[in-house]
């Protein structure tokens, strides 16, 4: 399946290329990046071409000499944002003449954007999909040297995963390790099946090099990700996976995202109990606690099937945490509807739900049905369905004072310096107040408090 070492050849080809042709000085980049964990997960690796080719990191847009926008395309609201950012490009392309930017991703798949790109933005030097990342040196390398726009929207069902491309990730204890690309599940609202393509699953050697090499760099929990995990096929199943993941020496969490509930087993919750490194969490998402809308939604589950894997997952692990992502406004949605979505809440009490205003993606089969949400229905009931989730998830956190949890540390607060913060198991972030600094060690700590989006708790103890 892999793209053969072509594209590896390539980042030899052009390194250093951009230092050769700026006297030795290291020009200024920096990637924009506006998607799920993917979209990150791409963005480390575009960063990885452009400094094995010479750039380095730049703090303002003063000092780039390339600047790349890796798009998102899964709400509406997207498209707007992206040409205001492109808008204000127009300054400092006119300020920089050597300034090259760059669009890429999700977006760029989605019929008419690149177009309008071409377009509208004639200083947008380099347009290019999400299944072309691989290409970057050489697109940028057309840009540089004959001066004109470089454009690869590459489609095709057949090209297999590029493998060995470099990467720089962003944070030194924690990393994504893509299992798979793409999607073939057409939730009938979901635009990614069209703009990532056909699902393609890596090679498990590939994925476990990977880790081993992060683990050799000081990485401590890895992230497992796809579009839908537990339909990955390497040769070994999911629970295979988990299991060789979870055997890595150095390696010490595991996490992954996202199951899906059509088909995920009890094998993978076994594997998930039976490996230590393996977090106890499920991110399990829902969409919807109506039979009717699921149905329309294409998810091929039903509510009492969810609720039996969930109920098999706490028999199993009885102190997993357990996530989800719902959609509100799905057309047709009635109130009934809509109250099914509430029970759901109240009969599984998840730790923590991602909830979303529906948008319609042109070209979906959602964006045709009947029953258009109005809007203010589609806010009220998602204000309502905050205000549940946020209590439940509330009294989950407080039911943890007085508890002690293992955290991984990842290094200081954002909100309060004074305090470190890392995360539990079932993934809660926990901030505690402590002398010491040990980013990217174990620590014991006992949970004195709880908010809605945070525990708060002293050190017990370093592990
Ligand atoms: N493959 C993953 C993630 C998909 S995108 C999964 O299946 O869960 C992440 C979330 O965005 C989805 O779970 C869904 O809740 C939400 N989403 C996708 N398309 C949407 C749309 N058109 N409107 C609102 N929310 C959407
Ligand atoms: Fe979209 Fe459904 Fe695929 Fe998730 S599983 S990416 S929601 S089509
Ligand atoms: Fe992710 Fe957005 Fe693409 S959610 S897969 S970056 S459309």
């Amino acid at each position: 399946m892999a793209i053969m070492s072509d594209e590896r050849y390539e980042s030899g080809k052009y390194a250093g290329y951009v230092n050769n042709i700026n006297a030795g000085g290291h020009p200024g980049y920096m990637v924009k990046t506006f998607g799920c964990q993917m979209n990150e997960s791409d963005s480390e690796k575009l960063a990885g071409w452009l400094e094995a080719m010479g750039y380095r990191p730049a703090v303002t847009e003063e000092d780039c000499s390339f600047i790349i926008f890796n798009t998102c395309c899964v709400r509406e609201s997207a498209e707007q944002r992206l040409f205001g950012h492109l808008g204000e490009m127009k300054k400092y392309k006119t300020a920089n003449k050597d300034l090259v930017l760059a669009v890429c991703g999700c977006m760029m798949q989605q019929e008419g954007v690149a177009e309008k790109i071409r377009r509208s933005y004639p200083y947008a030097d380099i347009i290019f999909g999400a299944n072309s990342m691989h290409k970057l040196p050489r697109l940028l390398h057309e840009v540089l040297t004959q001066r004109r726009r470089a454009v690869d929207l590459e489609d095709d069902p057949a090209q297999g995963i590029a493998e060995g491309m470099p990467a720089v990730r962003s944070s030194g204890i924690s990393a994504y390790v893509p299992i798979m690309h793409g999607c073939d599940n057409f939730c009938t609202y979901c635009i990614v099946p069209y703009v990532r393509g056909r699902e393609k699953s890596r090679d498990p050697k590939d994925i476990l090099d990977e880790m081993r090499g992060l683990a050799g760099e000081g990485i401590k929990e890895i992230t497992l990700l796809g579009q839908n995990v537990n339909s990955y096929d390497g040769g070994i199943s999911f629970a295979g996976l988990l299991r060789k993941a979870g055997g890595i020496d150095g390696i010490e969490r595991v996490r992954f995202m996202t199951s899906h509930p059509k088909d995920i087993g009890r094998d993978i919750l076994e594997a998930i109990h039976d490996t230590d490194a393996v977090c106890n969490h499920l991110h399990l998402p829902l969409q919807s606690g109506s039979d009717r809308i699921l149905g329309l939604m294409n998810r091929n589950y039903s509510r009492d099937s969810y609720f039996a894997i969930l109920d098999m997952a706490r028999e199993i692990m009885p102190g997993i945490g357990l996530s989800t992502d719902i959609i509100v406004g799905f057309p047709g949605e009635t109130e009934e509807d809509f109250q099914d979505t509430m029970d759901a809440l109240e009969r599984v009490r998840f730790d923590f739900a991602f909830t979303f205003i529906y948008s319609r993606r042109k070209g979906t089969p959602a964006a045709e049905m009947p029953g258009e949400v109005p809007d203010g229905i589609k806010h009220d009931r998602f204000d309502r369905m905050l205000g549940v989730q946020n209590r439940i998830t509330l009294e989950r956190n407080k039911a943890s004072i007085g508890t002690v949890e293992t955290v991984l540390v990842e290094g200081t607060s954002r909100t309060d310096p004074s305090m470190m913060t890392g995360r539990t198991g079932s993934n809660k972030i926990v901030n505690f107040r402590t002398g010491g600094t040990k980013a990217g060690g174990f620590a014991e700590i006992l949970i004195t408090d709880a908010r809605t989006w945070h525990l708060e708790g002293e050190l017990y103890r370093w592990k």
